[in-house]
């Protein structure tokens, strides 16, 4: 069963890309953020603090499929509460059997911490990151198509703090894994990202299959 795992910061376009290796490879996709947006979105539907980790931790417990489908899960409000319920560790290890049960079958999985912490024996490790410019005017983009009234200085702001917080907090923090192949997408368009990540990923898995 074929494991890659790829980590990276946010609007880095590693979603994108995930996305299609999973089809071009026939192998099923879990976006783990989704997670952690869904334990977000419970807490600010209920008017709870995404600071309070016994809180937190029993919505994560309460996770189902059909809540990772909700476009909701989209929205600049619901990633930034997403990075406070993160820091929790109870979350964290309450996510952890769903994303290694979905690993298990063969699978895709993009998020921060795949290579490092969920997945270290995976087949294959991305590390995808972009300059943070080029990410929040990708991110800004995105948002204004939703109908969000935002500027671009405000995501860029808001993204070098979601950046701090992913990769400064205590557990799994976001970093890439040692065996972790780097792709910068800051002047890469999607196919081309994909072309690189295709040639890596092909010339991992035909050197497993040699020894
Ligand atoms: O990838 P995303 O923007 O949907 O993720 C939202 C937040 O969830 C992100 O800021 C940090 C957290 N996250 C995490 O801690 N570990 C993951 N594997 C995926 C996401």
């Amino acid at each position: 069963m074929t494991v890659i795992a790829i980590d990276g910061t946010f609007a880095s376009g590693k979603g994108t890309l995930a996305k299609r290796l999973s089809a071009h490879y026939g192998l099923a996709h879990l976006d783990t953020g989704k997670l952690y947006r869904a334990v977000a979105k419970i807490i600010l539907d209920k008017g709870l603090d995404p600071g309070s980790a016994d809180d937190c931790a029993a919505a994560a417990l309460n996770i189902t499929p059909d809540i990772l489908s909700d476009p909701a899960l989209k929205s600049g409000p619901v990633g930034a509460a997403a990075s406070k319920v993160a820091i929790h560790s109870q979350v964290r290890e309450a996510l952890l059997k769903y994303q290694r049960d979905f690993a298990a079958r063969g699978a895709v999985l993009d998020g921060r911490d795949i290579g490092t912490v969920i997945c270290p024996d995976a087949d294959v490790k991305l590390y995808v990151d972009a300059e943070p410019a080029e990410r929040a005017k990708r991110r800004h983009e995105e948002l204004v198509s939703y109908g969000e009234d935002i500027s671009y200085e405000t995501v860029l702001e808001q993204l070098k703090e979601r950046d701090f917080r992913d990769a400064n907090r205590e557990i799994a923090p976001l970093r890439p894994a040692q065996d972790a192949h780097l792709i910068d997408t800051t002047n890469l368009s999607i196919e081309r990202a994909f072309d690189a990540a295709v040639q890596v990923i092909d010339a991992v898995l035909a050197a497993k299959t040699a020894k």
